[in-house]
């Protein structure tokens, strides 16, 4: 498993590292994306989104809990689990199980600990967790199992 350490001091810094993110990416890859609220789990989805090819504006899935996003090549499911805290395993129907693993899609899951078991049980996963250092800095530790 390789573990890297980015500093960054803006959004658009954090886009960038998730740009170089997408560059690795070949589809069926499972993100999930750890960190207090306001860190910045939707600010690097935003950049892989970007550098995916997605033409309009990434925002936090609300009502459905889950957004697809059309990329040049891949498409990209944001799932948000927050509002998953308190909801018994049986009843977190995200309807994922089908597309998980399509080589057609990169998942990026925000608070993964609220995410069905068989997220987080799913491989390859990539592990992007992002402290909050003060208003405009942040440090990104990726974990990529797939190297
Ligand atoms: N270095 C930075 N990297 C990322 N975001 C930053 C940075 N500096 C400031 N910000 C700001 O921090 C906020 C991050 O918000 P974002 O919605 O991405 O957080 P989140 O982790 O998805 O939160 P939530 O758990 O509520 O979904 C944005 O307003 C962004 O502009
Ligand atoms: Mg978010």
């Amino acid at each position: 498993m390789k573990q890297e350490i980015f500093k960054t001091e803006s959004k658009q810094d954090t886009q960038e590292v998730a740009s170089k993110l997408a560059a690795s990416l070949h589809g069926g890859e499972v993100i999930i994306a750890t960190g207090d609220l306001g860190a910045g789990k939707t600010a690097f989805c935003q950049g892989l989104g970007r550098a995916l090819g997605v033409k309009g504006i990434i925002n936090s899935p609300t009502f459905n809990l889950i957004k697809v996003y059309q990329g040049s090549t891949l498409n990209l499911y944001h799932v948000d689990c927050y509002r998953l805290e308190n909801v018994d395993e049986e009843r977190k129907n995200l309807g994922l199980e089908e597309v998980l693993g399509d080589h057609n899609i990169i998942t990026y899951v925000e608070w993964p600990d609220y995410a069905p078991e068989y997220l987080k049980e799913y491989h390859p996963i990539i592990h992007i967790d992002i402290q909050y250092i003060d208003e405009e800095r942040r440090e990104i530790t990726i974990q990529d199992e797939r190297q």
